[in-house]
């Protein structure tokens, strides 16, 4: 288990918020690192009373005993990287990669307004401009910024030595696979690559050192924004569905398809996982709710995780029946 990695599935909000913190509390990794695109992310995490919005740190901040990091490949909004450092109580184990890009007011204008906004449906978080002038060699860097020199670290290296020292890191995913720069729907994408191989690039840790790729799919297909979304349920039968949602940034509601099985089988390829978490199973099966154990979920329950397992295989090892961290069922070995 040394190194994982948590990846999306489909299009994002697919529920790693969830998967991710419950990962953090039951494995006790030393490190657990964020790499994907920046502040466009929005993760949700339920634990006991309390609801997280999460759009900067890694969502496994929960265990206290795990230093949270953020990998060079990652744009920052200082502002909101800054308030969740004090309002989740991380000061002390937060590390944040020097070379990180900074996000500034003009990125945020730009990705605002125009086609970014009204065609490709942009969060307005400034990230894909960011990653623009990234490219263009101009944008400018965390180790350039004094108010973030507290936190400020060598995120490869620590990642690497705490592999050396054979201690457990989580790598955590943003986005998800069809959101990629080169593999998504383009030009309807993010402005990264945000598959397993990008995710371990933005943090800085070779393609032979990873030990298991977990992808996220929702039990059900959401979008946010615009692009395509093959058979999508109209408005009506989604909300009679019960799978109405709206975004953790944008508020946006969320477009949604059945489970698409072609697409998973692609982003199964794509990101060589190993072991797959399916979320939200108690939004399509209500009997589901909050069970932590195989055995207790429905037949029907059950033959949609072996369908899902047949036509992929790849083994369903973590199963969310509800929001909170505790509610779900873990069948790792
Ligand atoms: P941008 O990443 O803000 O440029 O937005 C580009 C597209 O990706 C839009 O359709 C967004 O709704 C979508 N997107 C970006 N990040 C996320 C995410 O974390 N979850 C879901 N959709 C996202
Ligand atoms: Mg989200």
């Amino acid at each position: 288990m040394p190194s994982t990695v948590v990846v999306g599935g489909f299009f994002g909000d697919e529920g790693k918020g969830k998967i991710i913190s419950h990962l953090a509390l039951k494995d006790n990794p030393s490190i657990v690192v964020r790499g994907g695109a920046g502040p466009n992310a929005g993760h949700t995490v339920r634990n006991g009373n309390k609801i997280y919005k999460i759009r900067m740190l890694p969502s496994g901040f929960l265990n206290k005993n795990t230093k949270v990091l953020i990998g060079p490949g990652v744009v920052i909004n200082p502002e909101i990287l800054l308030k969740e450092i004090k309002d989740f109580e991380v000061s002390g184990r937060v590390f944040i990669d020097m070379n990180c890009g900074i996000i500034e007011e003009t990125h945020i204008r730009q990705d605002s307004k125009g086609d970014l906004k009204e065609k490709i449906g942009s969060t307005g978080s400034g990230t894909g401009p960011a990653n623009a002038e990234r490219a263009m060699r101009t944008l400018k860097l965390a180790k350039d910024f004094t108010l973030l020199s507290d936190y400020l670290g060598d995120v490869p290296s620590l990642i690497n030595s705490a592999l050396n020292d054979n201690e457990n890191i989580l790598v955590e995913g943003t986005q998800g696979t069809f959101l990629s720069l080169w593999h998504g729907t383009y030009p309807y994408v993010t402005s990264k690559e945000v598959t397993a191989s990008g995710i371990c690039a933005d943090v800085g840790l070779g393609p032979k050192n990873v030990d298991e790729v977990i992808i996220v799919f929702k039990s059900y297909v959401t979008r946010v924004g615009t692009g395509p979304l093959e058979n999508e349920l109209t408005p009506e039968d989604v909300s009679e569905k019960g799978w109405s949602e709206f975004g953790t940034v944008t508020g946006r509601p969320r477009r949604a398809s059945e489970f698409n099985f072609e697409l998973a089988k692609r982003a199964i390829m794509l990101n060589s996982a190993t072991q797959i978490a399916l979320t939200k199973l108690d939004v399509r099966f209500a009997e589901c709710t909050g069970k932590t154990s195989y055995e207790e979920l429905s037949d029907e329950a059950k033959l949609f995780i072996k369908k899902i397992e047949d036509e992929l295989r790849v083994p369903v090892t973590l199963i969310g029946t509800g929001p909170d961290t505790s509610e779900i069922i873990d069948r790792r070995k």
